[in-house]
C-alpha cells in the first residue's frame, strides 16, 4: 500500500535483509523505548504521553486491547501482563472482529490500540467507533504521528525506528515493553507493593541484555530452523503466559517460511490435536520455569510417545526428564517478563527456517506491512 514504508529509503547494511538487521537491533530498540520511563525510586513507571492522572487510572475497572495480526497476540501478553501486576481485567481481541459486533463500550473500561504502522485500517476503525460511543483509547504505536496515533487519548510511542520487514519484530518486543511498563504504572496505583516496582523495574532493565544473549544463539537456532523447515505442518504450544507467545511463533514461521504452523495451549492437546502427532509433525513447545512447568513436560512426553519431534524453548532450571527433544534455553527473567525473551528464538526459527526454503523474507507473498484498506 502507499503507506509501506519504501525499502529503498533505507539500508540494510551487512544484513542479508531488514527483518535480520531488525532482529539485531532489539537490543538497542528495547533499552529505548525503556528510557525516560521508569521510576526506581517509586518502583513504578513514568508515561507521559497517557493523559490519564492517578485518579483517573485508579477508575479504571477493565482493559480491552485491540490490534492485529502480531499487534494482536503481543495484546494478548500485555493482558495476562495488566491482570497479573495490576489486578484489571483484561483482555485482547483482534480489532478486525470488534467493530463488526456492535461492542459495548463502557466508561470505566479503558482501550487500548496497538499497531507498529498506527496505519491498520481495522485498528483504526476500531478506535474511531470506541471514541464515537464516548470511549477512552489510548495507542501503542510505533509511527509517530499516524492515523492511530493522532485519534487517541494519549499513548506510548514505541520508539522502533522504521520496521521494513513485514514480519514484525523490534517493534512487537517494544510493545511488550510498552505493556510491562503500562501495567507496572497501573498495578502501583493500586495493589502492586513499591518492592514488587523495583523487582520488576530491575528485570526489565535487564532485559536487552538478555535480549543479546538469545540473539548470541543463532547459529544453534538456524541449525534446529532447517530442521524444521523440512516439515509440511507443525504444532507451537504453550500455556498461560506462554499460550501468546507460541500464537506469535506460529504466526512468524507460517508468514515467511509458508509452513502450516497452528498454535495450541499445552493443555488442549490431549482435546484434539493430540490425533495429528506423528515424526512428520513436530511441536515447537514453550515451557518457562514457572509454576506449571511439571504439566507442561507431562503434556510432552504425551507427544514424545507418539513419536513427535519436539523442540523445546525453556529455561536452564527446567528438566525435562527423558524427554526425547531439542532444548533452547534462553535466559531467566522474572516470571510476568519470560514471554519476551520467550518469542526472541521463535523469529530466528521462522526467519532461518524461510532462509532454508528460499523465500523472500522481508516481503512474504500475499502479505503487506500495513493493511490500510478494507
Ligand atoms: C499486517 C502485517 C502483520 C502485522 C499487522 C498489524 O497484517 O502483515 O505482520 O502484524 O498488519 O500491523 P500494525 O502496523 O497495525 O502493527
Amino acid at each position: 500500500s502507499r503507506l509501506d514504508v519504501d525499502p529503498d529509503a533505507y539500508d540494510a547494511g551487512d544484513h542479508e535483509s531488514f527483518m535480520h538487521k531488525e532482529m539485531s537491533e532489539q537490543p538497542t530498540t528495547a533499552r529505548r523505548v525503556l528510557s525516560g520511563r521508569l521510576d526506581e525510586r517509586f518502583g513504578t513507571g513514568h508515561l507521559g504521553g497517557l493523559n490519564l492522572d492517578p485518579r483517573d487510572l485508579r477508575a479504571i475497572r477493565r482493559v480491552k486491547i485491540l490490534g492485529c495480526g502480531s499487534a494482536f497476540y503481543v495484546g494478548q501478553m500485555g493482558a495476562t501482563l495488566l491482570e497479573e501486576l495490576a489486578r484489571v481485567p483484561a483482555d485482547a481481541e483482534a480489532a478486525s472482529e470488534f467493530r463488526y459486533r456492535n461492542p459495548i463500550i463502557e466508561p470505566e473500561t479503558l482501550y487500548v490500540a496497538v499497531s507498529q504502522s498506527g496505519e491498520t485500517i481495522d485498528t483504526l476503525l476500531a478506535v474511531q467507533e470506541i471514541r464515537r460511543k464516548g470511549g477512552r483509547v489510548i495507542g501503542l504505536v510505533n509511527v509517530v504521528g499516524s492515523a492511530i496515533a493522532r485519534e487517541v487519548d494519549g499513548g506510548i510511542y514505541l520508539h522502533a525506528g522504521p520496521e521494513v520487514a513485514v514480519a514484525s519484530t523490534k517493534a512487537l518486543t517494544n510493545m511488550f515493553l510498552a505493556f510491562a511498563m503500562l501495567a507496572i504504572q497501573l498495578g502501583r496505583v493500586r495493589d502492586l507493593s513499591i518492592a514488587d516496582g523495583r523487582r520488576l523495574i530491575a528485570a526489565l532493565n535487564a532485559l536487552p541484555e538478555q535480549i543479546e544473549q538469545v540473539l548470541a544463539t543463532e547459529d544453534a537456532l538456524a541449525e534446529t530452523a532447517r530442521r524444521l523447515a523440512g516439515a509440511e505442518s507443525l504444532f507451537f504450544v504453550g500455556r498461560v503466559r506462554g499460550y501468546p507467545v507460541a500464537r506469535e511463533g506460529a504466526q512468524k514461521f507460517k508468514e515467511i517460511s509458508y509452513r502450516h504452523a497452528e498454535a495450541y495451549q499445552t493443555s488442549e492437546l490431549k482435546h484434539g490435536p493430540l490425533a495429528l502427532v506423528s515424526p512428520e509433525v513436530p511441536t515447537v513447545a514453550i515451557v518457562p520455569d514457572d509454576e506449571l512447568v511439571e504439566r507442561n513436560v507431562g503434556a510432552l512426553h504425551e507427544i514424545d510417545a507418539r513419536g513427535g519431534p519436539l523442540v523445546v524453548v525453556t529455561h536452564e532450571n527446567v528438566s525435562v526428564g527423558d524427554l526425547d527433544c531439542e532444548r533452547i534455553v534462553v535466559p531467566k527473567s522474572e516470571r510476568e517478563l519470560d514471554p519476551i525473551l520467550l518469542t526472541i528464538p521463535l523469529q530466528l526459527l521462522a526467519y532461518h527456517a524461510a532462509l532454508e526454503l528460499g523465500h523472500d523474507i522481508d516481503k512474504p507473498r500475499n502479505l503487506a506491512k500495513s493493511v490500510t484498506v478494507e
